[in-house]
């Protein structure tokens, strides 16, 4: 699903592949699809439309292999890539630097008690014989101890690999977006997103709708297509109903590492 923009650039360069200039690194559940297909309507962005997954899975492929993932573009356009996986893969950070220390990443975050049900959803929605999510998200049915390696938990703690992260480069390289703001004010998210990557405001409010069937922001025009268009079927699934007790427990457990990121972010998510 690769798309080259239309419009040549004054100099009549041609166009070629280029690895990123910035990334999406996370975290998975958290809107980074949306924020991708928001990004790509920007005619000075081109974005692999898939995830690559270079700097988990296929780092032995080399540079060159990752730079041929690449849509082609033009002198002056930044080329960028998503894929969730790297905010919590243990050696991506190190292979990020070792390719461009001064690229940008873009980290969309969510209230991780959300995060960690959307995860789940997605999980049953591929298993059929899933067990409940209070079975799985404490270390033994009764007892009210979380189990922080259960993926969906474990993967919102955003401060531990935040912090992973900030071994290696300074907070500046990073943009934290609200994934209930996405949601909520896509329009003023892009506008920092925009600021952030260095290219002019283009992507705005005209841009986006509200679709009342899906309850989601969409887009009047996204890249590569002629009209409307939503995000699929698996972006803003409905929910299981989850014990308000359940709910509570997982909130007091993520509160502390919440703080932390608010602290070390300088930023109020606003989570329950
Ligand atoms: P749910 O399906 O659980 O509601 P990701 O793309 O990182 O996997 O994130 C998926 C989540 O993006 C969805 O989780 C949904 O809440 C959120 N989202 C944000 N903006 C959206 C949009 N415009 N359309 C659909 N889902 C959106």
């Amino acid at each position: 699903t690769e798309n080259v923009h239309q419009t040549e650039p004054k100099s009549g360069k041609k166009a070629k592949r280029r690895l990123p200039q910035a990334l999406i690194i996370g975290v998975k559940k958290c809107g980074t699809r949306a924020l991708l297909e928001f990004i790509r309507v920007h005619p000075d962005i081109r974005a692999a439309g898939s995830e690559i997954h270079f700097f988990d899975r296929f780092h032995d492929r080399g540079f060159e292999w990752y730079r041929l993932q690449m849509p082609p573009t033009f002198e002056g356009q930044v080329t960028m890539e998503k894929t969730p996986s790297y905010f919590v893969t243990r050696d991506v950070p190190k292979r990020v630097f070792q390719m461009n220390p001064a690229i940008k990443m873009l980290i969309v975050v969510r209230d991780p008690v959300e995060r960690a049900i959307s995860d789940y959803t997605q999980a049953s929605s591929k298993k059929l014989d899933m067990k409940n999510f209070e079975d799985l998200a404490f270390i033994n049915g009764s007892s009210k101890l979380v189990d922080t390696t259960w993926g969906p938990v474990r993967i919102g703690v955003y401060i531990r690999h935040l912090e992973r992260w900030l071994r290696h480069f300074p907070l500046s390289q990073f943009l934290f977006v609200s994934g209930e703001q996405l949601i909520t004010n896509p329009a003023a998210e892009m506008v920092r997103v925009q600021r952030f990557l260095g290219v002019k405001q283009f992507v705005s409010q005209q841009h986006f709708y509200l679709n009342t069937t899906k309850g989601f922001p969409c887009l009047l025009k996204a890249a590569g297509s002629p009209g409307p268009r939503c995000l699929g079927k698996t972006k803003g699934r409905n929910h299981p109903l989850i014990k308000m007790s359940v709910i509570q427990l997982l909130r007091e457990f993520f509160r502390p590492f919440n703080a932390r990121l608010y602290q070390v972010t300088g930023i109020n998510f606003g989570w329950p």
